[in-house]
């Protein structure tokens, strides 16, 4: 059974969600290596790579199916950004926005009967409970941290330290 054409839109439309996330990511990364902090680049970088592969994923799936691969147009990024904590929670939003159209996908799937699309997106399901754990995580000791300069050099110090995830 081949991918529906209203499928494979949408499968089209989250590469481009997931490259303009790689992309905000990257511009969150430049903001944090002009303002010296290089745990938060770090992070940012860690991420606008794991995005890229996210993207990476629904090529290939695309393609293993048959389909074509139909690159969209995305968004330049924010560049300005008022604080660490500003950062991250616009990191937040967008992997809020993120989890919607996988689940918007996963609705999508189930309603065609495709099973092999359900099955491959379960993944992002999962994945995307992590991402919003991670991130809220961080935002919750930023807050506490406040402008604390110590905690907050602490708190960079705790990015730096972030390695790629497996499984990716
Ligand atoms: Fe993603
Ligand atoms: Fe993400």
């Amino acid at each position: 059974m081949s991918i529906s054409e209203s499928l494979e839109t949408a499968l089209n439309d989250q590469i481009g969600i997931e490259f303009e996330s790689s992309y905000n990511y990257l511009s969150m990364a430049a903001y944090f290596e002009v303002n010296s902090w290089d745990g938060f680049a770090n992070w940012m970088h860690m991420q606008s790579d794991e995005e890229r592969e996210h993207a990476m994923k629904f090529y290939h799936y695309l393609l293993d199916r048959g389909r074509d691969v139909v690159l969209p147009a995305i968004q330049a990024p924010t560049v300005e950004f008022d604080s660490v904590l500003s950062v991250f929670e616009a990191s937040l939003k967008q992997e809020q926005h993120a989890t919607s159209t996988i689940n918007r996908l996963y609705k999508l799937a189930l309603e065609s009967d495709d099973y092999a699309t359900v099955s491959f997106l379960k993944w992002f399901i999962d994945e995307q409970v992590e991402e919003e754990k991670t991130v809220s995580g961080m935002i919750d000791k930023l807050k506490r941290a406040g402008d604390n300069p110590e905690t907050l050099l602490l708190l960079d110090q705790v990015a730096a330290a972030r390695k790629p995830d497996s499984g990716n």
